[in-house]
């Protein structure tokens, strides 16, 4: 089945094509409107994906080489997301299925994340997901296809929001994630020892005393000195992030016996938080599996992948389909 897939959730406008040979394109157009603002602006963020959908849905056609006469369902996220900007991608996914007659799939967002797993690999079920991004901190018990339970999830940041707050301080651009990664392969992680909330408090996870934490510490120091420790402060802050949730992640394996794990989301991107992985699933023995970096942040691929997914198991939506 050749699936039309659309991600508009947040701030990247994306559109993919899947075919019987797998991804065939997955264009990302992040909006650059948001920079100056050091976060997300709904308002903008709607109005800059119905600028450039069109334009990235024919890109997405013509470098996967499909015409769009050949798609034969379209794919879109339904949820979570901002409304505004869920409604652009919405609305022209239905008005593409409506005027080629063909079906349309809504996509959850966060299944999507773990699903973006399967396009280059096949993890077997039952499997644990953290899935980690900009908005949502989980522990996702996967007993098979689309039966998810959540088994630990954050009590106030997401792990994405402290890596961009945190960057936000250290006056980096948003999202500061990225810039953070790159910043502490440089530095020395044991350099500040800043707190890791709810280590033995079952698998949920606070993020919002660590970012807190961080700004005491910035206010004692002097620009200078902060500027000429900036990659021992990032690799200091990337492991009391990766370490808690890796922490998690085992502490979710002895509880289910699970023996697949996956990473999901923007913030799966991280460095540090897959070496950790990696080194704890080989010490408890069971299967850790990653996306490829454009896999991992905000995609339209992963959209691609969980429509046909639903497809298989006959799960359409009808054109009053609403935002989730
Ligand atoms: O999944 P995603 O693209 O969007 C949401 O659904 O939220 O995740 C975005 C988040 C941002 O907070 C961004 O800073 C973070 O993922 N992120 C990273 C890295 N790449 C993206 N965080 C840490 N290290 C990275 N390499
Ligand atoms: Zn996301």
């Amino acid at each position: 089945m050749n699936i039309l897939a659309i991600e508009s959730s947040c701030d990247d406008t994306s559109a993919a094509v899947l075919t019987d040979q797998g991804i065939q394109s997955n264009i990302i157009a992040s909006q650059s409107v948001h920079l100056k603002f050091g976060g997300v602006v709904p308002e903008l963020a709607s109005r800059a994906h119905q600028k450039t959908i069109t334009q990235t849905v024919e890109q997405a056609l013509e470098e996967a080489d499909v015409s769009i006469e050949d798609i034969e369902a379209i794919a879109v996220t339904q949820g979570p997301g901002l409304l505004g900007s869920l409604l652009v991608g919405i609305c022209f996914a239905k008005g593409l299925a409506l005027s080629r007659n063909i079906p349309l799939i809504g996509v959850n967002h966060m299944a999507a994340h773990i699903y973006a797993n399967f396009i280059d690999h096949e993890p077997d079920f039952p499997l644990i997901s953290l899935t980690v991004s900009g908005g949502h901190t989980q522990l996702v018990h996967v007993k098979s296809a689309f039966k998810h339970e959540i088994i630990g999830e954050t009590r106030d940041d997401a792990a994405g929001e402290a890596f961009d707050k945190i960057g936000k301080l250290l006056g980096l651009p948003y999202p500061a994630g990225p810039h953070m990664d790159k910043l502490a392969k440089e530095g020395d992680p044991n350099f500040h020892k800043f707190p890791q909330a709810l280590l033995h408090k079952g698998l949920d996870f606070s993020f919002s005393g660590l970012k807190t934490s961080v700004l005491y510490y910035l206010q004692e120091k002097e620009d200078e000195w902060i500027q000429d420790h900036l990659n021992d402060i990032c690799a200091s802050v990337s492991f009391a992030i990766a370490e808690v949730l890796v922490k998690k992640l085992k502490k979710a394996i002895q509880k289910t016996g699970v023996k697949t794990v996956l990473l999901a989301g923007g913030v799966s991107a991280n460095s540090m938080l897959r070496e950790k992985a990696q080194q704890m699933a080989n010490e408890m023995d069971v299967q850790l599996y990653y996306a490829k970096i454009s896999y991992c942040t905000d995609n339209a691929a992963m959209i691609a992948i969980t429509g046909k997914m639903k497809a298989e198991r006959g799960q359409f939506d009808d054109l009053d389909m609403v935002p989730l």
